[in-house]
């Protein structure tokens, strides 16, 4: 079956035609693996609940941002929509297609229209391939050009990511680049198929900070030169204001927060998600802001807090949150939060 022979949704889906990608419930848990003793004498499966069925969608053209502390769960996310990994449960939709079971031929298929920036271009790239072999392998995957073709479209794509002269980069190694411009090839590699959803996973968080803003401003042009849709994940909420214009805050495998970039911002309604924009540095320090400091270490993801699984860390805590988790609901337009404050 091939993706646009997929079954379309319902009706009223159908009227939401610009809706990109549409991720239900969406959840993956990773059993965790045991030594033979701890085998021996429990025989309970334990798991990682590293995403615990969020929900979202982000429109075509829109940067949608995920951002968290480290393990709650952003490339998990990544990787399941472009379905890398499987999930557990929950599904995903793209141009408003259940995509989340795709395999063999309607999966490759799919894999041309949605690509993956992974969160370290160090291990992303083989050493021992040059980097015009590894940026032109995706096309020869899939059938779509070889021989001096295949080259004229990695020269295009090495100049369009600012490698110039091409004909040099062409037959270098990993090794010989700098960090940004091995980010500049795992961009290049993940644009060459001409996909319509990238999810760009904390691309620029291993290169130095004075080339930070040069990728970011890449990735913007060439995402207004082919319309694409960003699922763009970063620990950085300073870096998510620069490109989204949605941001969805994570905890420990749960969405807490969703808004426009502005709401996010300027009327924070999670107390997680005022602690993170408290750790932003003010250029302004007369300016006023609420400031809340998080409390302790994030806790386990095999065995999460009741309730609220913020509640251990947040000021405001109250005995319903030990309790009952609170869901995710629409406190003003296009603004989400999940939290019994509200
Ligand atoms: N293949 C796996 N097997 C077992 N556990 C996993 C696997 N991949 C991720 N996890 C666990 O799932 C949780 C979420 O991990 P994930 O990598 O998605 O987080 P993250 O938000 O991307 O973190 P970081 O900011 O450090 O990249 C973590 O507890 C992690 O240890
Ligand atoms: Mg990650």
């Amino acid at each position: 079956m091939r993706l646009n022979q997929i079954i379309w949704l319902n009706a009223s889906d159908m009227m939401k035609r610009e809706v990109e990608l549409k991720v239900v419930n969406l959840k993956k848990y990773f059993p965790v693996q045991k030594s033979f003793l701890e085998r021996l004498f429990s025989k309970k499966i334990e798991y990682v609940q590293a995403v615990n069925e969020i929900s979202f969608q982000v429109k075509k053209g829109e940067v949608f941002s995920l951002v968290g502390e480290s393990g709650c769960g952003k490339t998990t996310t990544g990787r399941l929509i472009v379905r890398l990994i499987d999930p557990t449960g929950g599904k995903i939709f793209f141009k408003g297609k259940d995509v989340t079971s795709l395999k063999g031929e309607s999966l490759r298929e799919f894999r041309k229209y949605a690509q993956i920036i992974f969160q370290n271009p160090y291990a992303s790239l083989n050493p021992k391939m040059r980097i015009g072999e590894a940026m032109g392998d995706p096309l020869e995957i899939h059938g779509i050009a070889t021989g001096e073709k295949k080259k004229k479209i990695v020269f295009e794509m090495l100049e369009k990511v600012g490698l110039e002269p091409a004909k040099k980069f062409y037959g270098v190694y990993p090794f010989e680049l700098s960090g940004g411009q091995r980010q500049r090839i795992a961009i290049g590699r993940a644009m060459i198929l001409n996909p319509e959803l990238v999810v760009a996973d904390e691309p620029i968080s291993m290169i130095d900070v004075s080339l930070r803003a040069k990728i970011l401003e890449l990735m913007l042009t060439l995402k207004d030169e082919k319309n694409l849709t960003y699922i763009f994940i970063t620990h950085d909420l300073a870096v998510a204001k620069y490109i989204s214009d949605w941001i969805g805050i994570m905890y420990l495998g749960e969405i807490v927060e969703i808004g426009r970039k502005e709401q996010i911002f300027s009327t924070p309604l999670h107390p997680y998600t005022k602690a993170l924009l408290s750790a932003i540095p003010v250029p302004n320090p007369k300016r006023k802001r609420e400031d809340i400091q998080l409390k302790g270490e994030v806790p386990s993801s095999i065995n999460p807090p009741s309730g609220c699984k913020f509640h251990p860390r947040c000021n405001f805590a109250m005995e319903k949150c030990r309790s009952s988790k609170p869901p995710l609901q629409l406190l003003e337009k296009d603004h989400q939060v999940a939290c019994h404050l509200f």
